[in-house]
């Protein structure tokens, strides 16, 4: 039995939605892009969404839309996707990194009020794996210092927090989704940036498209179709018909996708609360995960990756942390002692297959097959 680390969940709709988009001729951005933003405002329950060619356009934009200058400071978590750091350099700004959260992976708010400084304009919560971060301490500490709130939601639909979609929480600027081929909602690439601040979503409508003052779609509907004014240096993240309409067939099917992930991370809970080799994904009561990712701590994490890729279970890290990074390191001089929970994290973490079409008899593969080799290791992490 060979089972991937992921398979993305297409159907057959996917493949004709993709067609007839080819077929009616609109090839780029079109009608079917602006449903797309529309069927998403309704499904998160928030009045403005942009929808991009990826989560780190939909954070650059974001970024932008604030008004990040050159030199300003922005504080992530480590543990996080390089894009979150990245878009930070696109303005010659710094990332600022935070230690997290043993037991949930996310930003250690705790933490977070020591990096504050006089240049700090943002901070940018990542909700690990699905679970949102604390972002009611997080909106505290954002109001005593005058900070905004770009939430970097790659991997949080469906997610919520105290009841609310992560999309929705009023009290953030700008939330970013990424609907890559391994996320939970996947367009092969693509993004998304919702907003309650209409001003922000003009401004990045305006810039996903090199700062056109009109959309090529409402250009194209007008009778003057050749006249356009740049009144801002923006980009090309424009998303295409084709891909929002893949987008509309995933998006229909969400609510289901998540149940079968919470189906399997019961399973694996359920199979592993008592194993003494294996700490559990801890998820706060307040809120709930989308279960993109399902990750483990375990002792001897490299021997165990290579022990079930010989039995054909693909597995992955989640994540190298920013501070690790050649790059990183070597321009912004990050300290690894300052990061002792990250890397601690980082060394035990495994994330497992977790994804709507495993079926029962691989899922019961993997929990019987990572049981064995953990024993085989006979080391104990708890
Ligand atoms: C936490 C996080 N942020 C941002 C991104 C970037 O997403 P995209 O590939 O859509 O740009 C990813 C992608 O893996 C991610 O995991």
């Amino acid at each position: 039995m060979q089972i991937p680390f992921h398979k993305t969940h297409t159907t057959d709709e996917e493949i004709e939605v993709a067609t007839d988009a080819i077929k009616s001729g609109w090839l780029t951005m079109g009608p079917k892009v602006l449903e797309f933003e529309n069927k998403f405002k309704e499904y998160i329950k928030v009045p403005e969404a942009v929808a991009v060619n990826s989560a780190t356009a939909a954070l650059h934009l974001a970024l932008k839309a604030i008004g990040l200058q050159r030199d300003d400071e922005v504080i992530v978590p480590t543990n996080t996707f390089v894009a979150t750091a990245e878009v930070i350099t696109y303005f010659d700004a710094i990332p600022v990194l935070c230690d997290i959260e043993y037991d949930t992976h996310n930003i250690d708010v705790s933490k977070i009020e020591s990096f504050i400084t006089n240049k700090t304009k943002a901070i940018i919560p990542v909700h690990f794996a699905g679970q949102p971060c604390d972002m009611d301490e997080i909106y505290d500490i954002a109001q005593k210092y005058n900070l905004k709130v770009i939430e970097d939601a790659a991997h949080a639909i469906p997610s919520s927090y105290k009841g609310t979609k992560i999309g929705a929480l009023k009290n953030s600027d700008i939330t970013c989704f990424s609907f890559y081929a391994t996320k939970t909602l996947s367009t092969g690439e693509g993004g998304m940036a919702t907003t309650f601040n209409s001003d922000y979503s003009k401004n990045i409508k305006v810039n996903r498209l090199h700062g056109i003052s009109k959309d090529a779609w409402d250009r194209y509907a007008t009778k003057v179709a050749w006249y356009y004014d740049i009144i801002d240096n923006g980009n090309k993240y424009n998303t295409t018909d084709i891909n929002a309409s893949i987008g509309l067939v995933q998006l229909k099917k969400q609510d289901k996708l998540r149940d079968k992930r919470v189906y399997i991370a019961k399973k694996y809970i359920e199979a592993f609360k008592n194993n003494k080799n294996i700490i559990l994904p801890f998820v706060k009561d307040d809120r709930t995960t989308s279960w993109h990712l399902f990750v483990i701590k375990i002792k001897d994490r490299d021997e165990t990756i290579e022990k079930l890729k010989e039995l054909d279970i693909g597995t992955s890290v989640h994540f190298i942390p920013i501070h690790k990074h050649t790059y990183y390191k070597n321009t912004y001089g990050y300290k690894n002692e300052e990061y002792s929970i990250a890397n601690k994290v980082f060394n035990e973490s495994l994330s497992l297959p977790i994804y709507p079409d495993m079926n029962d008899i691989e899922i019961d593969y993997v929990i019987k097959k990572v049981k064995e080799v953990l024993e085989e290791n006979k080391n104990a992490i708890k």
